[in-house]
């Protein structure tokens, strides 16, 4: 399976390297960043998205043709979010589309790889930066404190508002956001950031980060401490097991699961 795996991680890095040229040709042109909104006036999607992940999906099915997906746009478009045992490619084909609109230079197009429902591979490729970040699955171990990262997802409703707030309230040491839950992720594996959290994300924002920190010695928890459930759309991720104490400071909640019926 070893070699099976590298040859389909190695696929995933090639056509991320694609995907991001595209969508670096994109930001030269206003109408390939065109916004559309989903589920509320924050949660944006362009046509640049919707074709990336078509490139991503033909690219993979021709190679994969019994692999499976789950991809963001695709189940914006309709499509059921379930994870089973089978191979599955699980795709954000772009990361960070505020920022991509705004050509704000954190924009990642991610990519896990799931298999009996555990994530064997991630890759997010930071393609304004030109920055590659990939894992395989190996072991556990641990980092260091200093700077929190956290997103405020694209719910608006009142009461998810303040649930947001109240944990911002109880945490130290907040920076800026970054806009991209996968760049937020690689910034965790790679040491500049020691832990990102958020309550809101997908699946496809966090499945290949999740391998990349893993990998890098990192952790990964529910909001409540626990393990982590990808479909929950709870995550923290920390360079080791003080950082991620910080579940004690957030305001947990649960919005509707990506696997919901
Ligand atoms: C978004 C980013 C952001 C997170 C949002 C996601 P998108 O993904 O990951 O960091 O706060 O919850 O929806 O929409 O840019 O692919």
């Amino acid at each position: 399976m070893d070699d099976v795996l590298q040859n389909i991680m190695d696929h995933a890095v090639a056509v991320a390297r694609e995907a991001g040229q595209v969508v670096r040709e994109a930001l030269c042109d206003e109408k390939q960043r065109d916004v559309m909104t989903k589920s509320s006036t924050v949660d944006l999607v362009t046509q640049t998205d919707q074709r990336v992940e078509h490139l991503i999906i033909q690219s993979v099915k021709k190679k994969f043709p019994t692999h499976r997906f789950i991809g963001e746009e695709s189940v914006a478009a309709g499509e059921a979010c379930v994870l089973t045992d089978d191979p599955t490619w699980i795709i954000d084909p772009i990361d960070g589309t505020t920022n991509f609109v705004h050509s704000f230079p954190f924009v990642a197009v991610s990519i896990g790889f799931s298999v009996d429902k555990k994530i064997q591979f991630g890759v997010v490729y930071s393609c304004l930066e030109d920055k590659m970040f990939t894992a395989r699955r190996v072991s556990d171990q641990e980092g260091q404190r200093s700077i929190i990262a956290t997103e405020f997802g694209s719910n608006r409703e009142t009461e998810t508002v303040e649930k947001i707030f109240s944990s911002l309230r109880n945490i130290l040491n907040i920076p800026g956001c970054v806009l991209s839950a996968a760049v937020n992720m690689c910034l965790v594996a790679s040491g500049c950031v020691e832990a990102y959290y958020e309550v809101g994300v997908h699946v496809w924002d966090v499945a290949a980060g999740s391998v990349i920190v893993e990998e890098a010695g990192g952790v990964l928890m529910d909001v409540e401490g626990g393990p982590v459930d990808l479909m929950s759309r709870r995550i923290v991720a920390a360079n080791n097991g003080t950082v991620a104490h910080i579940v004690k400071e957030i305001d947990a909640f649960s919005p509707t699961r990506d696997d919901a019926p």
